[in-house]
């Protein structure tokens, strides 16, 4: 069976109420029956999620929140748990960033916790992962992003497999106008496909496997031809309509 292409545009710190309403009613419009044949969300940040949702209901447009925190309420001062992100509307909540690992200290054992809270509540993961220049310098990406998707699932159902998507994000692609080669994409895609299939053997082919860092619409059509890149994160080109429409039409060819 093939797998449904996705791709979702991850906003960052981008974007006031207004401004990300406009610019989902302008992806709305121009989409189309696009977003249908291909899974399309977007990330805005959490104080436009609200707008979000409403601009973008009666459409195929979902909206995914940037991250999350495990416990469902308490004493977290500046946290979101995910039952509120399902309450506001959420399909889809981003955890592990680069920028999140990079920046703000996120553990792969955050990740596995952040994953478990968002399924529990109905929100479906998209889980990033990636090495660092360094590490693909010392030859190191497959065993990081090896233990990255190991931890980050680790102890989840087949069923609760079956409902997340991952992202390969090198970090050295990320907002540096640098991409991975379609190549390099797919050999850590298919390394993902195979621990996918160690993990959770069932689901592992319908799992999407989206690519990120620097996609733009001169490159994404050739990175997701490729057999195990199913759609793709993409960060600064989200920002602007026609960047992020080419994007999703690049993924029906
Ligand atoms: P970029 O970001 O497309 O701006 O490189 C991708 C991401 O961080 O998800």
């Amino acid at each position: 069976m093939a797998r449904q292409k996705f791709v979702c545009g991850n906003w960052k710190m981008h974007k006031t109420v207004a401004e990300t309403a406009a610019l989902v009613r302008e992806l709305r419009s121009a989409l189309g029956d696009a977003a249908g044949e291909v899974q399309v969300a977007v990330a805005p940040p959490f104080t436009a999620l609200a707008a979000a949702v409403e601009a973008a209901r009666g459409s195929a447009i979902e909206i995914a929140a940037q991250d999350v925190h495990w416990e469902k309420q308490g004493a977290f001062t500046g946290e979101v748990s995910a039952p509120m992100l399902a309450d506001v509307g959420c399909r889809h909540g981003i955890v592990g960033h680069s920028e999140r690992r990079q920046l703000f200290g996120e553990t792969d054992e955050a990740v596995r916790k952040k994953v478990g809270a968002l399924l529990a509540a109905g929100v479906r993961p998209i889980v990033c992962v990636g090495e660092t220049l360094a590490e693909r310098e010392a030859g190191r990406t497959l065993e990081v992003v090896d233990r990255q998707v190991r931890q980050g699932l680790a102890g989840l159902s087949v069923d609760e497999l079956g409902r997340l998507t991952i992202a390969y994000e090198p970090v050295w692609a990320i907002g540096t106008g640098k991409t991975a080669t379609s190549a390099q994409a797919q050999e850590v895609h298919a390394a993902i496909r195979r621990i996918l299939r160690d993990v959770g053997a069932p689901v592992a082919d319908q799992i999407r496997v989206q690519y990120g860092g620097s996609v733009k619409p001169e490159n994404a059509a050739e990175l997701m031809a490729q057999p195990d890149v199913d759609g793709a994160l993409v960060g600064g080109a989200s920002l602007k309509a026609a960047d992020f429409i080419a994007i999703v039409k690049g993924a029906l060819r």
